[in-house]
């Protein structure tokens, strides 16, 4: 449980942890490939950890030391794309829904058969996503409660190359089918309905497979290895979100946020903020990994409502909630839509973030894909919400969007399931705390 108050401003600079995303990535791919992965500016969260659990149990060794600048460093000695080993415990995969979607393709091609399961929010997710396209491709992959959820059961087989033209923009769909087409016959592809974020294009490539993209289709033809890479994970613009929106929505804020990852499937909530109005400076562009990385200032700001729709979703769903949440802070009406994907993450967002803006004042109506937030706001911010008991479903997004809340509302807040945030941040409310004015 944690207490948050209103405060005078944020200031000051951090750091925020590793890209969740390339953290696993990296350790997956670092698995299958020939030779040491050394990876530096790893996510130590929950997630993360159990994607590296997931492979300990496949016979990896995975270590982490301490590099010359001080800094840890995970090493992942991978045994080739054929040297996992079948696992003696069924796969825990904890909250994680990109290590279920993503080790599923790889599991698929196999020689040995794997359980996968999670934690309740995990096990209830949709999984029928993956296991339509992995079965198109020959592989054997069952919901053993049959209700098209984890835990799931895999029988490993050679796969058939297939094109697949996938109904979601879903990174993890699309990762989980390039990740089974390195054990296919040929090549496969996959076509999205927008393009979703594409670590997974990228650092295969760096790892020597032959990866093309070309609009929103993606093509691998199954590499002979994959070569150990030496990876920088840049941070988390989804972590950066948080102290994003804090330093625009709070009076007398300046915060400088050090390494953010702003690869252009990501950095949808940077075109957001900025088009209501945002003050964001970028400093010392710059690639890390090969990806986009800059520091960048931010301000607080008069903000005014906007829409948010179509193809720019898929480059911010992590951070709508937190995105619903600034629009509360900003003159006049604010629509989003074509979110869908937003009921099936660690829980239902609209309908979380929904009660708990209802709950702290917000004018806020909650629709199927999204969210209409109205707020009228003057350039003296007059504060809009109120302080109240957040249940967070033990979401570590909602957690952390009702904490930037909570320093932004008069009367206590108080985040019951805190610990939550574990998953993807758990420095977090010390981070926010440093930042404080008092
Ligand atoms: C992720 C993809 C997104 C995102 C998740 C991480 C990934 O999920 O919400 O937090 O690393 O591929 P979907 O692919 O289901 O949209």
């Amino acid at each position: 449980m944690i207490k948050l108050t209103r405060t005078a401003g944020l200031r000051g600079t951090l750091t925020v942890p590793g890209d969740k995303s390339i953290s696993h990535r990296a350790v997956m791919f670092g698995a299958l490939a020939e030779g040491e992965t050394r990876i530096r500016g790893f996510l130590k969260g929950a997630d993360c950890l159990s994607t590296i659990n997931c492979f300990r149990r496949m016979g990896i060794e995975i270590e982490e030391l301490t590099g010359p600048d001080k800094e840890p460093v995970i090493i992942v000695h991978g045994k080739g794309l054929h040297g996992l080993k079948e696992p003696a415990v069924i796969l825990d995969v904890g909250n994680s829904g990109t290590t279920t979607r993503l080790i599923s393709g790889i599991l698929a091609g196999q020689n040995f058969t794997s359980i996968l399961s999670g934690d309740a929010s995990l096990n209830s997710r949709p999984m029928k996503r993956i296991m339509t396209p992995l079965s198109l491709m020959g592989a054997e992959i069952n919901s053993i409660k049959e209700n098209g959820c984890a835990p799931l059961l895999i029988k490993g087989h050679p796969l058939k190359a297939i094109h697949y033209d996938s109904p979601v923009a879903s990174a993890q769909v699309k990762s989980c089918i390039l990740l089974a087409g390195l054990y296919a016959d040929g090549q496969t592809s996959l076509t999205e309905p927008a393009l979703s974020r594409d670590h997974t294009e990228k650092m295969l490539r760096s790892f020597g497979a032959d990866v093309r993209s070309s609009g929103t289709t993606c093509t691998i033809t199954p590499p002979d290895a994959l070569k150990g890479q030496e990876i920088n994970v840049p941070g988390d613009i989804s972590s950066a979100a948080y102290f994003i929106v804090a330093g625009l929505i709070t009076p007398n804020s300046e915060i400088e946020i050090k390494n953010v990852g702003i690869n252009e499937t990501r950095a949808g909530i940077l075109k957001v903020c900025r088009a209501m109005g945002g003050d964001i400076t970028y400093k010392n562009l710059r690639e890390a990994g090969g990806e986009p990385v800059a520091d960048l200032i931010i301000r607080s700001s008069f903000l005014k409502g906007t829409v948010i729709e179509g193809d720019i979703i898929p480059t911010l769903i992590d951070e709508l909630p937190v995105i619903a949440l600034m629009s509360c802070f900003a003159e006049g009406e604010t629509v989003i839509k074509d979110a869908h994907e937003l009921r099936v993450k660690e829980s239902d967002r609209i309908e979380i973030v929904s009660r708990n803006l209802k709950a702290m004042g917000a004018d806020v109506i909650p629709t199927e894909d999204g969210f209409i937030i109205n707020s009228r706001q003057d350039p003296g911010y007059t504060p809009v919400l109120h302080g109240n008991r957040i249940d967070c479903a033990g979401d570590h997004r909602i957690a952390m969007t009702f904490a930037i809340a909570g320093v932004n509302a008069d009367e206590e807040t108080v985040i019951t399931d805190s610990d939550c945030v574990e998953v993807s941040y758990p420095d977090f409310f010390r981070q926010l705390e440093n930042l404080h004015i008092f």
